[in-house]
């Protein structure tokens, strides 16, 4: 399909945005606990916050760089104990993400933030799968985890955590690198990515939110990374360009993050359009919604505003988001047929 065929209006593209099926590719669920969920479960669990209140919270959500919200985020984890915390926690999210026509989508999960107070990994892992299961059959959302080690840790503990997961590997379909990036290159972890990729699982990484070109260069050729989580800073390195528009490697652009963790002053010099103008399979997504001001459609919506992206541009991301999930090509091109008549139905053709 080629979507210029399509004529629509400048004023129904934010509808267009809402309406169009999308992939979201790169979410932390622990990014998703709303201030009143994180409250709610404290109570039931009887775990006492360092703030008074909801509002208290949200106005600690004043960030300067990516470690000033990790030290939040990680603080917000603590309030998940049980089996349904994570259940509750990854359904409050699913709905969300079904309510801006995300059809599918890969969830991110830390186990090590929790195994680390004590919570068995099964418990983790069984909560967010039941609510996986129960998203595809009551929400028509097909959903899948993604395991991340910390990058602050060890690779050693990385080893550890891959260890305890594996009774569950049937649960999860791939793995990442997230946290603190300055200081912890990807290389960091060559050897337990090198077992990943032996179990069969999918290969993704941060690179090139913060950290400089070299570290997407050593995820690609180091981790062998089958995408890059944010990598907006490849822009700076033509010959990094061009190995990923060449080997189609997608890139997980997550703009409200970007800007709420200043990566970029403001959304209007993101350079999301320069990674799609460079024939980059770059895509949108809403990495920490809960901390970061907007879910899937918020992201589109404001990128949209902001950059002056258009309804080609519209379809390209989408198209992208199936590009690079983890489904089969079937399944892609069945997506695809989905996001060609929604364009089609804007467009009156
Ligand atoms: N963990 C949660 N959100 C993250 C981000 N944007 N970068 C690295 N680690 C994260
Ligand atoms: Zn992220």
């Amino acid at each position: 399909m080629n979507p210029t065929e399509f004529n629509i209006p400048a004023d129904r593209l934010p509808a267009l945005l809402r309406a169009m099926p999308k992939a979201e590719l790169h979410m932390h669920i622990e990014g998703s606990l709303e201030p009143e969920l994180i409250f709610a479960l404290a109570r039931r669990n009887g775990v006492t916050l360092p703030y008074a209140s909801v509002e208290e919270l949200r106005k600690a959500y004043a960030f300067t760089n990516l470690q000033s919200f990790l030290d939040i985020y990680y603080a917000g984890a603590s309030v998940l104990l049980e089996e349904q915390d994570f259940y509750d926690m990854a359904w409050a999210y699913l709905e969300r993400a079904a309510a801006d026509n995300v059809v599918r989508t890969e969830m991110f999960f830390d186990p090590q933030t929790h195994t680390a107070r004590g919570v068995d990994i099964g418990t983790v892992i069984d909560g967010l799968h039941r609510a996986c299961a129960d998203a595809e059959a009551r929400l028509g959302v097909s959903a899948a985890l993604i395991l991340c080690f910390l990058r602050h840790l060890s690779e050693d503990e990385a080893f550890e955590t891959l260890e305890q997961a594996l009774p569950y590997r049937d649960k999860f379909i791939g793995i990442g690198l997230d946290s603190s990036e300055l200081g912890h290159p990807p290389e960091k972890f060559a050897r337990v990515f090198a077992r990943c990729h032996e179990l069969g699982l999918h290969l993704v990484a941060h690179a090139g939110e913060e950290g400089p070109p070299e570290f997407v260069w050593s995820a690609l050729d180091v981790l062998k990374v089958e995408r890059v989580d944010h990598g907006v800073q490849s822009a700076k390195d033509p010959a990094l360009m061009q190995r990923l528009a060449q080997d189609r490697i997608p890139l997980t652009v997550c703009p409200l993050s970007n800007l709420k963790l200043c990566v970029f002053p403001d959304l209007a010099q993101h350079n999301l359009n320069t990674l799609l103008d460079a024939g980059l399979v770059a895509t949108v997504n809403s990495d920490d919604p809960a901390y970061f001001g907007g879910y899937m459609n918020e992201n589109f919506l404001q990128t949209f505003a902001a950059t002056g992206l258009t309804a080609q541009h519209a379809w390209q991301l989408a198209a992208n988001s199936f590009e690079g999930s983890f489904i089969g090509e079937e399944k892609k091109r069945a997506y695809i047929e989905r996001l060609d008549a929604c364009f089609a139905s804007f467009s009156g053709v």
